[in-house]
């Protein structure tokens, strides 16, 4: 035996040794090395051999076994051809044949494989449906897709007996801090099905705790500012708890002194501060101040492809949804950051008792994207530069198109710096907030909807039937038809311009 390199000088003393020592010695290497080669083959990872390969059971199986079926399956699904305007997915309709699902086709798209175009076709722009980032995903596919064993998390509660993953917790805490736009240290973090149902989840959070006792404190008035989103005041209203109620707009309690004011006494107000605001994209804060008042920062816009991003946001009480970042609305999944223990453990009860816990299958396939999206930041595949290039092509063609009218307006906005890009930025708003211009245009939503375009009343914002919104949201054959009806529209100006002609 060979002294081994740099050794101490034992080379010496092996010389020395018996041959019978030599054998128990060659007996004890070799039963050490085959232990090295039996943990070897448990904990490595198997050579990348196996993975491009043919498996053992001659299946093609690159490796893997179980998981096969369902790969090929997915990917045999997403790769039916739509022409490009509508897609098919594993859980659509089967056709009578019992093969694969068909294709959905996008809105104004028709035919089996979606290729025949509807002429003149109404364009629908009023959800904020986030399918502009349908096409990042599509990129991304590798690293987005997300492998679910028939036992994955079956139990009700997830590591250390909570509803929700840590290690999810952990990834959002590195989304925010790699963003800059919320500082989540010294804040818990609580899970939902989407931030609709952190609405609620917060207003029982922030409402007294004795108003449903006899000898009970009045009931918190909820609040925001017009125009807002109407979610806020329609489950309010749902809900109708005793501990809280609608109050209607903040400029009804800015200026006026509550204590004379209220009728049954100052339970005190919960404000709903959106910012950037739906539907306008302003950044907002928060009205009413003072001890009586909390304020809900709803984030689900604050990322930088909607806004730039001027500081992180450390308010005691910010609700955020992947709906809008990643685009993943359907997977229904949003999450608070709240300062205080006590108003977290609320939330938190809230969303155990409606729901037990936001779904444990959303939060793994969150997870995955989560980390793709922060393994490309500030790459070549951002995703915030990805969706804002989107959005800022979709606003400067909206603005170019309606600057040339004088019937219709949409919000002002201005270039500003942005914390996350480190430059300035153009606009690229998730909406757009038109005015209808002529007096006789009072119903703004009317207007467009003569003009084949549907959008959302300004009505259910409290900002009157002169305003109403446009989603910039959606996918690009919306979009494109959302252009050419909003081209005809400004167009027909010019004739409406013309002597002896009548408005549409
Ligand atoms: C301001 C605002 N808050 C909350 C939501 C709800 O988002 P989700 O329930 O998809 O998380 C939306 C959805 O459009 C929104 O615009």
């Amino acid at each position: 035996m060979k002294p081994a390199a740099g050794g101490d000088g034992g080379g010496q003393q092996a010389s020395r040794r018996r041959p019978a020592d030599l054998g128990l010695l060659a007996l004890l290497g070799s039963s050490l090395l085959l232990n090295a080669v039996f943990l070897a083959r448990h904990f490595l990872p198997p050579p990348a051999r196996l993975l491009d390969g043919v498996d053992a059971a001659g299946g093609g199986g690159c490796g893997l076994s179980w998981a096969l079926q369902a790969a090929r399956e997915a990917e045999a699904v997403a790769a039916v051809d739509c022409s490009g305007h509508g897609q098919a997915f594993l859980d659509g309709v089967v056709g009578e044949d019992g093969g694969r699902p068909g294709c959905e086709c996008n809105a104004c798209f028709s035919g089996p494989d979606c290729s025949l175009r509807t002429p003149g076709c109404t364009a629908d722009a009023d959800s904020g449906n986030p399918l502009f980032l349908e096409p990042y995903w599509r990129r991304h596919a590798a690293a987005s897709a997300v492998v679910v064993s028939g036992w994955h998390r079956m139990s009700y509660s997830t590591t250390d007996g909570m509803f929700q993953s840590v290690e999810l917790e952990r990834q959002i805490r590195r989304l925010h801090r790699a963003v800059g736009n919320a500082i989540a240290d010294g804040k818990r973090i609580v899970f939902a099905a989407g931030s609709m149902q952190l609405i609620n989840a917060l207003v029982y959070a922030l409402s007294p705790d004795d108003a449903n006792a006899a000898s009970s404190s009045p009931p918190a008035r909820v609040v925001a500012t017009a125009p807002y989103y109407p979610a806020y005041k329609a489950q309010t209203k749902m809900f109708d708890g005793r501990e809280y109620r609608w109050g209607g707009t903040t400029a009804l309690w800015a200026n006026a002194s509550r204590n004379s004011t209220t009728d049954d006494g100052d339970g005190g107000f919960i404000e709903f501060v959106t910012s950037p605001n739906n539907p306008d994209a302003q950044l907002e804060k928060a009205v009413l101040g003072g001890s009586s008042a909390a304020a809900i920062f709803d984030h689900a816009y604050y990322w930088p492809h909607f806004t730039h991003i001027p500081a992180p946001s450390d308010e005691d009480v910010m609700m955020f949804t992947m709906s809008k970042p990643s685009g993943h609305a359907g997977s229904r999944f949003g999450w608070a950051l709240i300062r205080d223990e006590k108003v977290a453990k609320k939330a938190y009860e809230y969303v155990k008792m409606s729901v037990m816990g936001a779904s444990r299958d959303t939060q793994l396939r969150m997870l995955g994207i989560v980390k793709a999206m922060l393994a490309n930041l500030h790459g070549e595949e951002d995703i915030f530069a990805f969706g804002y290039d989107v959005m800022r092509s979709r606003w400067r063609r909206l603005s170019t198109a309606v600057s040339r009218s004088r019937r219709i307006s949409l919000q002002k906005m201005a270039p500003e710096y942005c914390t996350y890009f480190k430059r300035v930025r153009e606009p690229s708003p998730a909406y757009a907030w038109v005015k209808c211009e002529r007096e006789e245009d009072e119903d703004c939503y009317d207007v467009l909807l003569k003009a084949k375009i549907i959008t959302r009343t300004g009505v259910a914002n409290e900002a009157g039937s002169r305003y109403t919104r446009i989603s910039l949201l959606k996918g690009d054959d919306d979009f494109e038809v959302l252009m050419e009806r909003v081209t005809d529209l400004v167009n027909a100006e010019k004739y409406d311009d013309a002597p002896g002609s009548s408005s549409m």
